[in-house]
């Protein structure tokens, strides 16, 4: 799991950084790659240079290189790290990162880093019990880092206890362990349609809908962290998408749209419709432009494009799961429990126009799940990436059920 995964090494200032050097030997051999960050007391227990061997990369230290003024952007590595592991993690440095004390380097990149965090704490036992250390590891925890317990033992006082920062191996496991849980959808091919789809009615005016994009690609970049190949057929939207695990095919029209997800239906695990697909085309699209003097009351005639939802509904095998979005304004519950059946999904997920922060445009969602089980999930108003999240843990549900 570790293969690929920039990892960040933060050594502080105690007897066991010297069990660093195995430790990052190991995660060097599992695929990582190890930015090492030391305080300046670790640098009293191991030589930066046996670390920079190790992990092929200049130790960093402080905010300036020295010899060339060059500034180490704490920013850019927080965003670089895929996990940041803090070992060994003193009573002191525990206490800077609770309380954020950003008096160096390390806990600077703690505070901007957005990637999860493994402490594994190493101290005399007395200060281990010491109340300070035991509420600033529980901050720790609230804070959502991962705290791997020492263990017991003879420490460097001679005194026998708990305060021995775990093994490189056990460390290594621990992070590995996590990887493998949070790629929960590796191996998984997720075929996701989002944004409005455009449909022309002369060669400078369209039919359209506000659809923004942002709920369907959130739910692709949420499938793509967690291991799933993502093919993302998106309408004309201003997004961008960032992960190498996302395929990213362009189109216009609900036809074009209705064709790029028929041709990759067979090879899809899951199916999540996001698309905000028009209903229907203009048929009679003006070859050139509808010139105001000439056509004093146009008329646009109008004709039905094809369901996509419907197709893949009627297309899908039984171990394919398929996902819809029902956008409504009224009889919400009723309109999209009958979607659900018409287009034979497994979950369809139903936002109001009525709820504020909802919908369109905005980067927030608030949202119901009705599933073909008969369940139904109410969501609280969250952003839409941590929507995508709630919509992933049940599309990972029934995948899963799949395969057993
Ligand atoms: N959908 C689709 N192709 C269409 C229309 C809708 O794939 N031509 C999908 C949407 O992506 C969504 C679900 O079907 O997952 C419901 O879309 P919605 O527009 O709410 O439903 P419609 O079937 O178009 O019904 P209506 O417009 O009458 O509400």
């Amino acid at each position: 799991m570790l293969k690929g995964k920039h990892i960040i090494l933060g050594i502080t200032g105690g007897i066991a950084a010297y069990k660093c050097a195995t430790l990052t030997r190991l995660l060097i051999k599992a695929g990582a790659e190890v930015q090492v960050i030391m305080t300046p007391n670790a640098k009293q227990f191991i030589q930066p240079l046996t670390l920079s061997t190790l992990s092929g990369k200049p130790v960093i230290s402080e905010f300036f290189t020295a010899n060339t003024g060059q500034w180490n952007s704490h920013v850019d590595l927080g965003l670089w790290a895929d996990a940041l592991i803090i070992a060994p993690a003193t009573a002191s440095t525990i206490g800077k990162m609770a309380n954020g004390v950003a008096d160096n380097m390390l806990v600077t990149t703690y505070l901007s880093a957005k990637a999860p965090v493994f402490v594994a704490p190493a101290m005399d036992l007395d200060m281990m019990r010491h109340p300070s250390t035991v509420r600033n590891l529980e901050l720790l925890r609230s804070y959502g880092n991962h705290i791997i317990e020492p263990a017991e033992g003879e420490l460097a006082s001679h005194l026998i206890g708990k305060g021995r920062m775990e093994e490189p191996e056990n460390i290594v496991k621990a992070l590995d362990a996590f990887f493998a849980a949070s790629e929960d959808l590796q191996g998984k091919r997720v075929l996701i349609t989002a944004g409005p789809t455009v449909e022309k009615i002369d060669p400078v005016r369209f039919i359209s809908n506000f659809s923004s994009g942002k709920m369907g690609f959130a739910l692709a970049e949420e499938c793509a962290s967690r291991g799933a190949h993502v093919t993302l057929v998106a309408g004309p939207v201003a997004l961008k998408t960032d992960s190498a695990n996302i395929e990213r095919v362009d189109v216009t029209t609900a036809v074009e749209m209705h064709d790029a997800v028929m041709q990759r239906l067979p090879q899809s695990d899951a199916i999540i419709l996001c698309a905000a697909v028009a209903d229907y085309r203009v048929e009679n699209v003006a070859s050139s432009k509808i010139k105001r003097e000439k056509t004093e009351n146009p008329v646009i005639q109008l004709t039905p494009n094809p369901d996509i939802a419907k197709a893949v509904g009627q297309a899908k095998r039984d171990d394919q799961v398929t996902v819809g979005f029902a956008l409504e304004t009224d009889n919400e519950n009723a309109n999209a429990q009958g979607k659900l059946e018409r287009k034979n999904l497994n979950f369809i997920v139903m936002n109001s126009l009525r709820d504020k922060n909802a919908g369109f445009q905005v980067d927030t969602n608030k949202i119901t799940i009705f599933t073909d089980k008969g369940d139904v999930i109410n969501g609280e108003c969250k952003s839409k990436r941590a929507v995508a999240h709630d919509i992933v843990d049940v599309l990972y549900q029934y995948l899963s059920k799949h395969e057993n």
